[in-house]
């Protein structure tokens, strides 16, 4: 099948067959989405996953197939992955288990992605905010002093949404080996990153990481994440979920992805060249500080006086669609975008160009 999938990608038939806009016609690059996996063989793998399951069974219970080949596929045993309706669902249950109970308390370093705070507000929990050092970096020193007697989770997300910095390891260690406290670390992001933890983590006692198949492997639509980490910790998450969570289409395309990991791997090296190009061309505008990323997104900042939320609605006005993150710590006056189709990526460029000087005239 494989061989036969590679056929029609040479075909290029993809490239024909598909726009790259949305269904509204609308160019997306506000959700980290990955339009660069290719719709035609997306599609392939969507029809031989739909053949391999009835639906009017009910899915095998707790993802088991999606998460035993999620174990194979990194070396690990299969009740050291859970997998999820989405690594959102997991982040859910990481909040219900250790997070619910009064005056329970998670610290997230910010500026980082809002659904951490989120899930442990609605399970009764608070956050403590530790800050990103002035480069966006993780300090373990800030977050090992930040931790008190409530301290019950480290949400630490790398690389990190929305600046697309992976941390440096050997700080993220060492929060996981002296704080004594359940580090989450969210590599949603790590396919286009240089390193991930997921195939050591079960080594720690104290250590799940967090992946997904929305963004490299460009199945957002399905929601399939998963956690890796040790056994016993997984336990408890598996005891607090609802057994059909994660559908039976969803798993076989987690299987089918798995199977041709190869093929996806080419779409994430042109993820990363698009992203090498799109950071050059903002770099080439005028006053506006474009940061380097390890995901596939990338953060910048508009020049001087030119307001985030105003260039984000003049984009929205011509049809695409960018993240204004202006109200997050650190971040004033800054926009995320994610990387799109070299067309996409152009009438970004161009209509940005053309709002900053707007903005500018004003
Ligand atoms: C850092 C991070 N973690 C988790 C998620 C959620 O991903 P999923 O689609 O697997 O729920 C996202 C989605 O944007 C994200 O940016």
């Amino acid at each position: 099948m494989v061989d036969r999938l590679r056929e029609i990608l040479g075909e290029k038939k993809g490239k024909e067959a598909y726009s790259t806009l949305s269904r509204e016609g609308r160019v997306r690059m506000g959700l980290n989405e990955n339009l660069l996996v290719n719709r035609f063989f997306s599609d392939t793998l969507m029809a031989e996953a739909i053949k391999r399951v009835d639906v009017r069974e009910y899915p095998p219970p707790k993802g088991w197939v999606a998460a035993s080949a999620i174990a194979e596929s990194l070396g690990v045993w299969e009740d050291e992955v859970l997998i999820g309706n989405g690594s959102d669902e997991i982040l859910d249950l990481i909040a219900k288990v250790f997070l619910s109970s009064e005056g329970r308390e998670a610290i997230v370093v910010d500026p980082t992605f809002e659904m951490y705070k989120f899930y442990t507000s609605i399970a009764g929990g608070r956050t403590r905010q530790v800050l990103t050092t002035g480069d966006f970096d993780l300090s373990a020193d800030s977050i090992l002093s930040a931790i008190g007697d409530s301290t019950k989770v480290i949400f630490i997300c790398s690389p990190n949404n929305p600046t697309g910095k992976q941390f440096n390891r050997d700080e993220v260690l060492r929060v996981v080996e002296e704080s004594g406290r359940l580090v989450v670390l969210d590599e949603a992001y790590v396919d286009f990153a240089p390193y991930s933890l997921s195939g050591e983590c079960t080594q720690y006692e104290n250590l799940l990481v967090l992946r997904t198949f929305s963004k490299a492997f460009g199945m957002a639509g399905l929601r399939a994440g998963y956690c890796v980490g040790n056994a016993r910790l997984l336990k408890w998450l598996r005891a607090a979920q609802s057994p059909f969570s994660v559908n039976s289409v969803a798993q076989e395309m987690v299987r089918l992805v798995i199977e041709n990991r190869k093929v996806y791997e080419a779409f994430i090296r042109q993820v990363i060249e698009e992203r090498n190009y799109l950071l050059a061309e903002l770099e080439m505008l005028s006053g506006v500080d474009a940061y380097e990323s390890d995901a596939n997104f990338i953060l910048f900042r508009l020049p001087p006086g030119i307001e985030s939320g105003s260039v984000v609605r003049r984009l929205g006005e011509d049809g695409i669609d960018v993240r204004d993150r202006g109200g997050l710590p650190l971040l004033e006056n800054c926009v995320r975008v994610t990387v799109s189709t070299r067309e996409n990526n152009l009438k970004f460029i161009d209509s940005l160009r053309k709002a900053i000087s707007e903005e500018g005239k004003k």
